[in-house]
């Protein structure tokens, strides 16, 4: 892993933070530590194609993690979903060089809350685009809410 890039990416991580006019939103927590990611998408129409126009997250994880989830917020910008679903830990994190053994859950984490968005919203109508009111000012808060309320959030816990 290089420590530049990593460190590059943590001093100034891009898309930090929740987006209050997604279009879909999902959220991953990890058996291995207990670290958690939630990705916010929101799309837009180019040149007759949806493709992803900004993405955000909030974590509460490691700095590998933190870093990854940074990473892959500019990466997928202006693909479409298909593109996105596509694309693996390893390329969401290969700015970064190869991942220790002890950190590759940390980009798989990423991949499983930016799937779990991009899912998230498949299905749901035009009409419903915005993201849920429900949605609470930590993780926990959101979790909680999420497990009581059948909406576009999706949460997955990741069998590693
Ligand atoms: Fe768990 Fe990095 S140590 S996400």
């Amino acid at each position: 892993m290089s420590d530049s890039n990593l460190q590059s990416a943590l001093s100034n991580p891009q898309n930090l933070g929740e987006m209050a006019d997604a279009d879909a939103v999902g959220t991953v927590g990890s058996p291995d530590c207990g670290d958690m990611v939630r990705m916010w998408l929101k799309y837009k129409d180019k040149d007759g194609k949806k493709v992803i126009d900004k993405a955000s997250f909030q974590s509460f994880g490691c700095q590998t993690a933190i870093a990854v989830a940074s990473l892959a917020t500019e990466l997928i910008r202006g693909k479409t979903k298909e593109e996105a679903l596509l694309m693996s830990a390893e390329e969401l994190s290969a700015p970064l060089g190869p991942l220790p053994p002890m950190k590759i859950h940390c980009g798989q984490m990423v991949e499983g809350a930016l799937k779990a968005a991009l899912e998230a919203e498949q299905g749901t109508s035009s009409a419903h685009m915005s993201a849920p009111s429900h949605i609470g000012p930590t993780l926990a808060d959101s979790l909680n809410a999420a497990g009581k309320t059948a909406g576009k959030i999706k949460i997955v816990l990741q069998t590693s």
